[in-house]
C-alpha cells in the first residue's frame, strides 16, 4: 500500500499539516540516520501520526472504539489513538511502527527508539518555528535523550500554559525519564 498517498487523501485539506507531515519525515530519517534506527518505520510512523487530525469528534470515537478508553482521553490525544487504529485497519502489523503513531504525543516509559525519534522531529521539525523547536533540534544532534526529555519539558509546560490539563500519564513519563536520564540536576536550557 501506498501509505503517503493515504496520507495526502486523509489530510489533503490541510496544507499546513501535509508540510508538517513531511517535515516530521525528513527529520525523523535525518536522526534515523544518526542513531541507526529502521527507516521505513520511521517513514510510515511519520506519515500516519498525525493522519486522523482532520476527523470530527465522532469519527475519532467510531475508530477508537473503546468507551472507557475514549473518556480516560483528553481531545489533544484523539488522533494519536485513532490513528493507531487506522493504521490496523490498513493492516499495518509492524509493532513499532503502531507504537510510534499511538505514542507520538509524549512517548512511554520502555519505548523502541523509533519511538522517541518520532517524539522529538514531530516538535522539532522545520517547519516549527519557535525557539525551543530550534533548541531541541540542535540538542538532537548531540543527545537524542535529553533532546526527548526537553521536548517532553516543553510540551507539558506550553499545555499548562494554555490551560489545558497535561495527561497523568504525560508527567509519569517525563517523571521517569528525568530520573532515567539523570538530568535532575543538569539545567536543561544549559544546552
Ligand atoms: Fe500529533
Ligand atoms: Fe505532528
Amino acid at each position: 500500500m501506498d501509505y503517503e498517498k493515504v496520507m495526502l487523501t486523509y489530510l489533503k485539506a490541510d496544507k499546513k499539516r501535509i508540510a508538517h507531515t513531511y517535515g516530521v519525515k525528513q527529520r525523523a530519517l535525518e536522526l534515523g540516520k544518526k542513531y541507526q534506527a529502521d527507516l521505513e518505520v520511521l517513514t510510515i510512523s511519520a506519515y500516519f501520526h498525525d493522519i486522523t487530525k482532520l476527523l470530527t469528534l465522532k469519527e475519532h470515537q467510531k475508530l477508537i472504539n473503546d468507551d472507557l478508553l475514549f473518556q480516560s482521553l483528553e481531545p489533544f490525544m484523539y488522533h494519536a489513538y485513532s490513528a493507531y487504529q487506522l493504521a490496523k485497519q490498513l493492516n499495518i502489523t509492524n509493532v513499532k511502527i503502531l507504537e510510534a503513531i499511538k505514542y507520538h504525543l509524549w512517548g512511554k516509559i520502555k519505548m523502541s527508539l523509533e519511538t522517541k525519534i518520532i517524539c522529538v522531529s514531530d516538535f522539532s521539525e522545520a517547519t516549527r518555528k519557535h525557539e525551543s523547536a530550534k533548541l531541541v533540534y540542535e540538542l538532537s544532534l548531540k543527545d537524542l535523550d535529553l533532546a526527548y526529555l526537553k521536548t517532553l519539558e516543553e510540551t507539558i509546560d506550553y499545555l499548562n500554559k494554555k490551560g489545558l490539563k497535561p495527561h497523568q500519564e504525560q508527567i509519569k513519563t517525563f517523571n521517569y525519564y528525568k530520573e532515567a536520564y539523570g538530568t535532575s540536576k543538569k539545567d536543561l536550557s544549559e544546552y
